[in-house]
């Protein structure tokens, strides 16, 4: 049996933002980090750990006069027994902490990157002691066969990176999009206030932008108000205030306008049912942009449609969850084939319409029926398939959050691609002009420019999930 007793002495003062982190070390393969809220100033910790069997381990620790007990099996399945409501366990693995290392020589602290190679960790890995350094900012870990080496692990970033069940639902429910509730409105922002913010980003006057971006991450849409319409190329100035323009086989800019012998459906009066754009590409664009150039009022139809596909995921999830899972498991196939164009194409992607991350969060939705090729798939999978898919469809048809709105000239919608479908009535022109003039923007351009934003000079919550597939 294994026995130890750590103690740590402390005033309110020493404790950065009301917590103090503590340590525990378990000799058979990880470390316990626990971190005390501060509610009323605890000056007095003391640790106890006794293991049992290899399998079964209990933790005692006491904090002040009061006690707190965990209780696990292996090293990823706990309970804890909580009196106080005020403490939560961490722990990591031998490995993960190991890998991780910040010391100089693991890693390079201006560009962060990790520098050591990592075929040289010895192998078992195992502490030999552990202690606080200095300053208490960081843990300093000794290992048995790397006598040579005290690594280092800033606390704080233990504790944010901390990948216990707790900790890794919490972020999940972060990230969880949050559908637009609201007959026929968008969140809206106005353009000249966040023009206004571009030259001061992230640092002198960034809350228009940042709203903006907020709608985006949140509700997947943003409605910019007056962008005025006598230049063209705004929509490029409004989707480079979040990142680089993305170019597609459409060119850097595109007309939604009707013209003879489109190149695309888009660019005729027919009515457009919901899909996202370039379903065929690896990465379809992340944002797109629609610049309401001209609307005639004598134009009858053409609104624009909008529907949040995670919302309807998830209800076809709650209702049909044996044709979701037909839907996660077997494969579409995204064509777009066209050889008569001065930028001939042909491009064919297979993918599955709905992905799930391992804990089973939808992190992608891909529909796009008028760009849909022929299926191939195991024969007993073709009927489950199209059984599966017609039931999807009708629930988005039905959906109550389905929103239609007639853009009016000036508008610009913004939204996710990847996560808002989107499709329009049909319209009849009456000798009325209806033009938009449309962008992209990569997803991963709009993600960065909200963590940053969030992070630098916002709340630095997370962005939430935008159907680029990410697991987080
Ligand atoms: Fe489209
Ligand atoms: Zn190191």
């Amino acid at each position: 049996m294994y026995f130890s007793t750590v103690e740590l002495n402390t005033t309110a003062s020493q404790c950065v933002n009301s917590f103090l982190l503590l340590l525990i070390i378990l000799k058979t393969g990880s470390v316990m980090l626990l971190r005390a809220s501060l509610r009323q100033p605890l000056c007095h910790f003391i640790w106890k750990r006794t293991k049992t069997t290899s399998s079964v381990n209990y933790i005692k620790a006491l904090v002040s006069e009061d006690c707190l007990e965990i209780e696990w099996n292996d090293g990823h399945k706990s309970r804890q027994v909580d009196k106080l409501n005020v403490l939560l366990w961490l722990q990591f693995h031998n490995s993960w902490l190991r890998f991780s290392c910040q010391c100089e020589h693991c890693k390079q602290s201006h560009s962060g990157q990790r520098t050591i190679d990592t075929l040289s960790i010895p192998e078992p890995l195992e502490i030999s002691d552990f202690s606080l350094s200095k300053n208490k900012e960081n843990l300093e870990v000794k290992w048995e066969n790397e006598r040579d080496h005290q690594g280092v692990l800033n606390l704080q970033w233990l504790r944010e990176n901390c990948y216990s069940e707790v900790a890794r639902k919490l972020d999940n429910k972060r990230r969880k999009t949050q559908p637009h509730i609201g007959e026929h409105s968008l969140p809206e922002v106005e353009y000249s206030t966040i023009m206004e913010s571009r030259e001061g980003l992230w640092k002198v006057y960034p809350r228009p932008f940042n709203r903006m971006l907020s709608q985006l991450s949140d509700h997947g849409v943003s409605l910019v108000k007056n962008v005025p319409h006598d230049d063209e190329e705004n929509v490029l100035k409004v989707g480079r205030l979040i990142g680089p323009i993305q170019e597609t086989i459409y060119g850097k800019m595109f007309d939604v306008v009707s013209t003879p012998n489109p190149i695309n459906i888009a660019y005729s009066s027919v009515g457009l049912s919901y899909h996202i754009d370039l379903a065929y590409y690896e990465s379809p664009p992340g944002l797109q942009l629609l610049h309401c150039l001209r609307f005639d009022s004598d134009i009858e139809g053409g609104e624009s449609l909008f529907l949040d596909a995670f919302y309807v995921a998830e209800e076809f999830r709650k209702q049909f969850p044996k044709e979701f899972d037909d839907l996660v498991r077997i494969p579409g196939t995204f064509q777009k084939i066209h050889f008569e164009r001065d930028y001939p194409v042909k491009l064919v992607y297979k993918r599955p319409h709905i992905v799930l991350s391992p804990d089973k969060e939808i992190v992608a939705v891909t529909w796009a029926p008028p760009f849909e090729g022929p299926l191939s798939v195991p024969e007993e999978d073709v009927e489950p398939y199209y059984r599966a898919y017609r039931l999807f469809s009708k629930m988005m048809e039905e959906s109550p959050l389905q929103k239609s709105v007639r853009l009016h000239q000036g508008d610009l919608v913004c939204f996710n691609n990847r996560r808002i479908l989107h499709g329009r009535n049909s319209f009849n022109l009456n000798g009325g002009v209806r033009h938009f003039k449309g962008a992209y923007v990569n997803i991963d351009e709009f993600r960065n420019a909200f963590q940053v934003t969030s992070e630098l000079v916002g709340s630095g919550e997370p962005c939430r999930r935008s159907g680029n597939h990410c697991f987080l």
